[in-house]
């Protein structure tokens, strides 16, 4: 128990330990960042990296450099910009305790030093006598995983040796050299024991000899975790959304701030306590919880043992038989009534499960499959199942070692796309990079300064917002005063800040009752994460939509503040506008503009079916709406603003057809102060999400273009973003879509009821346009203006195909002012105090223009 508490000890304090020199016998922890100078440096999280010179061997031949290029989604410098360079055999020594596991963490950034080209670097790396890699190409496998960089966890069962030798050797081939960035060597505790094998009952394997590679950790249904915010084993965390597969991705779920994750006699870090508290579950319809697996899937080398951690806790029911479920592991059965309270005994005490399989080598065995599905025989309360982490390593004894990746000939394709997008624009050749991701980063690094430079124009701390700046308070509103300052109260938090409150008006629940005939079923319009729509009447006759919170859900409470938030600074004829909100007695409702005419979605198809509701100018005004209220979103109110799920039933229409885009509780203020994006978890919907933020987990609003991409498509095409039960180079409409509209072969899926109608340029403009916005790489897709110019001359070609006129996006400003004076709702506002919503939207607008022309002319030029 003891040496447990010091191990705890030792491992709270990566750092400190750091900065003492490893000694015979103490336990050591390096964070060697390689050719560093003797002062070391500090990695993006402060943790101190020291030079890695001493523990090279004498007669080594080596060569420190420094890269010229930091690609953007390298956080810091260290560890990097600096490298050491062996165009021989070298090896480093490190002491060692012969009976202790450590963790080895090699990391490395292909990118060109000097005179070395990382393309020609072949090389394998050992220690002591396991192979940790053989034949390696860093830019290879970088390339393959659109990367730029690549780090390399091992954990290396007990050595019997009281010195680690790594030694890389270059491959013998032509030019070729070995290289590494970063040695992190920390004593870790023993994580592993015995597990069963899956597919042969009753066997276990022990797992404490073997020496593992880490191939995937992931953070289950929730967020990103850096290795300081681990429990003291600085691993990290990553979203599971990319791995999900199939379009039924069950649900996230978050604890309440009230439950304490419980370890009980498990030591905290196995995983920390975020891991536990976020989870994923299938839902809450059993009929369709029934009809499908909640399934991941990874890719890993074939012919290898692999163990996978499954990490539990319920946070939220506390007795037996409630959530009850199997697990399967690459089709075969793991786990048959697998019951998290059965298992721990109580609500918010974490455990975890880990499973052996051997994954053979034939064709198509290199993933492993994850599932999980409800067990009926049990009849347990609800057919559900739930994972909050897990974690996937390789296995081996003596090498770990596997074949490089292949990238994907699209991938292939688009880096020469890049290379000569590059040339073109920069118009110089100053560097040409081996890897798709550090040639994409030329150009992204020209945009993340622009982005520093938008955001030192339009940063503001959000408490230096006056509610003045933008409206009166309150005005005549009867019930504000004394009732905002109670709900206030009520929050608990104190979240909700008094500017928000200030900005929109303050309903009572009584109101809110009265409204919707106490919250009558029959007034139901929809159902989100959120809680139920109503349908409501305000201040004798008023038409309202009214979101009221499932009670229950504390993700509701921060999706109800950010919208508040949000909203409320928020005026866009094109956004559908919150009008207030009420808190009380645990009710959280939000109060809304009714949209008469529902999504767009219902308009375009029902089910699979088309529908004639829309002819194709309607359609086009509709995605024009929509994608200025998205470019105010972007570009207008003082923060960026990154909807993070634009999709069809996202886009509301008013009873004159007005689009208008809603659903801001996943938003994010964006890009963060000192990136040119928000790292963040994957939120959003299926058939619509940025292939790009998979890849990196980084959100950009040509996040939000590449959804508004597919949308257009829907508008064209009359089906789903997603139809799982097609033929699978059908399933995802983005992909079918680009795929017709290269071969040719487009006219085939625009849907039939339009066909006829539409003018051939104005299809030119609009698919060519709508094909950008599904680009691969956020920087080759248009921003919204560009986006919004194109689709205004499509509109353009449709209702003057002779060509007589142009569009022109300076016209909006009148269009607006015009349609402002029919509108009833700027009468209303007035009458809420809310002021005028001409006034309100127009924050910046003209110092886009000179952005908009440039970047038409840069795209026009491809
Ligand atoms: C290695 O490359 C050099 C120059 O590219 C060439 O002259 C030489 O013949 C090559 N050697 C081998 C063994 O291929
Ligand atoms: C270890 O790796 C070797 C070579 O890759 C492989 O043949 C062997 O099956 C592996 N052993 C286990 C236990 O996975
Ligand atoms: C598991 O089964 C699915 C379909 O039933 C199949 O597509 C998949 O390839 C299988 N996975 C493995 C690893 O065998
Ligand atoms: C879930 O996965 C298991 C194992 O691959 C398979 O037998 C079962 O048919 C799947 N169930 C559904 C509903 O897909
Ligand atoms: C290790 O395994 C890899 C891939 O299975 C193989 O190419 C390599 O030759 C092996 N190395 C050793 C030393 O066994
Ligand atoms: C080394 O890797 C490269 C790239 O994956 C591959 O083309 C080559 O055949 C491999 N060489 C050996 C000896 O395995």
């Amino acid at each position: 128990m003891q040496t447990c508490v010091l191990l705890l000890l030792a491992f709270c304090f990566p750092v400190m330990l750091n900065a003492l020199a490893p000694e015979e016998g103490g336990s050591i922890s390096l964070m060697l960042g390689c050719g560093l100078d003797e002062g070391g440096g500090k990695d993006s999280e402060g943790r101190q990296w020291s030079p890695d010179n001493k523990y090279l061997s004498e007669e080594t031949n080596s060569k420190t450099c420094r890269s010229s290029f930091q690609d953007p989604s390298l956080l810091s410098e260290v560890p990097y910009m600096t490298t050491r360079i062996f165009t021989s055999e070298a090896t480093y020594k490190f002491p060692l305790q012969p009976d202790k596991r450590y963790w080895l963490r090699l990391h490395f950034y292909p990118s060109i030093y000097d005179t070395f080209d990382p393309f020609n670097s072949y090389f394998s790396v050992t220690a002591n006598d396991v192979t940790l890699l053989s034949n390696f190409s860093a830019s290879i496998t970088c390339q393959a995983l659109s990367q730029a960089y690549l780090d390399r966890e091992y954990s290396l069962a007990p050595l019997n040796s009281d010195t680690l030798t790594l030694t890389f050797k270059p491959e013998k081939r032509n030019g070729s050299f070995a290289f590494v960035n970063g040695i992190e060597l920390i004593e870790m505790p023993e994580l592993f024991d015995s597990a069963p094998l899956v597919g042969y009952s009753d066997q276990t394997m022990d797992a404490k000899s073997l020496h593992f590679q880490t191939m995937f950790r992931l953070n289950v249904g929730g967020q990103f975790i850096s290795p300081k915010d681990d429990s003291g084993l600085s691993r990290t965390w990553y979203d599971d959304t990319p791995y999900l597969y199939g379009a039924s991705t069950g649900v996230t779920n978050q604890a309440t701030k009230d439950v304490i994750i419980n370890y009980k006699t498990m030591p905290q870090y196995i995983a920390p306590p975020n891991v536990y508290s976020t989870s994923r579950s299938m839902g809450s319809n059993k009929d369709v919880n029934m009809g499908f697996n909640l399934t991941w899937i990874f890719q890993i080398d074939p012919n290898s043992m692999y163990l996978t951690r499954l990490h539990f806790c319920e946070y939220y029911y506390d007795k037996l038989n409630e959530i009850v479920f199997n697990i399967y592991i690459n089709n075969q059965t793991a786990e048959t009534e697998a019951d998290v309270i059965g298992w721990t005994g109580a609500k918010g005490v974490p455990t975890y499960k880990d499973y052996i399989i051997y994954v053979k080598n034939e064709i198509g065995d290199d993933q492993l499959w994850l599932a999980l599905h409800p067990t009926p025989t049990t009849s347990p309360e609800f057919f559900d199942s739930l994972l909050n982490g897990v974690e996937v390593f390789k296995l081996n004894d003596t090498n770990l070692s596997g074949p490089n990746p292949q990238p994907s000939d699209m991938l292939i394709e688009h880096e020469e796309k890049t290379k000569t997008f590059q040339d073109k624009h920069n118009g110089k050749k100053t560097f040409v990079i081996g890897s798709a991701a550090g040639g994409a980063a030329g150009f992204a690094l020209v945009a993340a300064i622009v982005f520093v430079v938008n955001n030192q124009k339009k940063k503001k701390s959000p408490g230096s917002y006056t509610a003045s700046n933008w409206l009166p308070i309150y005005g005549n509103s009867h019930t504000a005063g004394t009732k905002s300052s109670e709900s206030g109260k009520s929050v608990g938090s104190g979240n909700l800040s008094v500017m928000a409150q200030g900005l929109c008006r303050y309903f009572s629940l009584q109101e809110m009752k009265q409204a919707t005939k106490n919250f009558d079923e029959s007034n139901v319009i929809g159902v989100g994460g959120f809680g139920k729509v109503y349908k409501g009447v305000i201040d004798n006759g008023f038409k309202v939509a009214i979101k009221r919170s499932n009670p229950q859900s504390e993700q509701g409470v921060n999706e109800f503040q950010t919208e508040i938030e949000m909203l409320s600074k928020l005026r866009h004829k094109h956004l559908v506008s919150l009008i207030g909100f009420c808190e009380e007695d645990d009710e959280m409702c939000l109060v809304y503009d009714y949209m008469a005419r529902g999504t767009m979605r219902e308009h375009l198809y029902k089910g699979n079916k088309p529908l004639d509701t829309l002819s194709w100018k309607q359609r086009l005004e509709i995605c024009i709406g929509a994608a200025r209220g998205l470019h105010y979103l972007h570009t207008g109110a003082k923060y960026t603003i990154i909807h993070r799920d634009v999709k069809t039933t996202n886009i509301l229409l008013d009873e004159n057809w007005v689009a208008k885009v809603s659903d801001f509780g996943l938003s994010k203020t964006g890009p963060n102060m000192n990136q040119g994006h928000v790292s963040t978890v994957v939120k959003g919907s299926f058939g619509y999400l940025d292939p790009e933020y998979f890849r990196r987990q980084q959100l950009t609003e040509k996040s939000d273009v590449y959804s508004f991409g597919v949308v257009l498509f829907e508008a064209l095409c009359s089906r789903p973003a997603l139809t799982p039960n097609l033929p699978k180079e059908q399933v995802s409409l983005a992909e079918w879509a680009l795929y017709n509209k290269r071969k040719g072969t487009l006219d085939d899926i625009i849907d039939p009821n339009i066909k006829g109608q539409i003018n051939p340029e104005s299809l030119k403009k609009f698919t060519d346009t709508a094909e950008k916005c599904v680009s691969d790489f956020g920087f080759e897709r248009p921003s919204m203006n560009d986006l919004l110019w194109n689709l205004e001359f499509a509109l353009n070609m449709q209702q003057n195909p002779d060509g007589s006129a142009h569009a022109s996006p300076l016209k909006e400003d009148e269009f607006e002012e015009v349609s402002l004076e029919n509108n009833d709702m700027t009468a209303h506002y007035k009458n809420l105090g809310l002021g005028n919503e001409h006034e309100l939207s127009h924050e910046s607008s003209s110092d886009n223009t000179a952005a908009i022309f440039s970047q038409i002319s840069n795209s026009k030029g491809r």
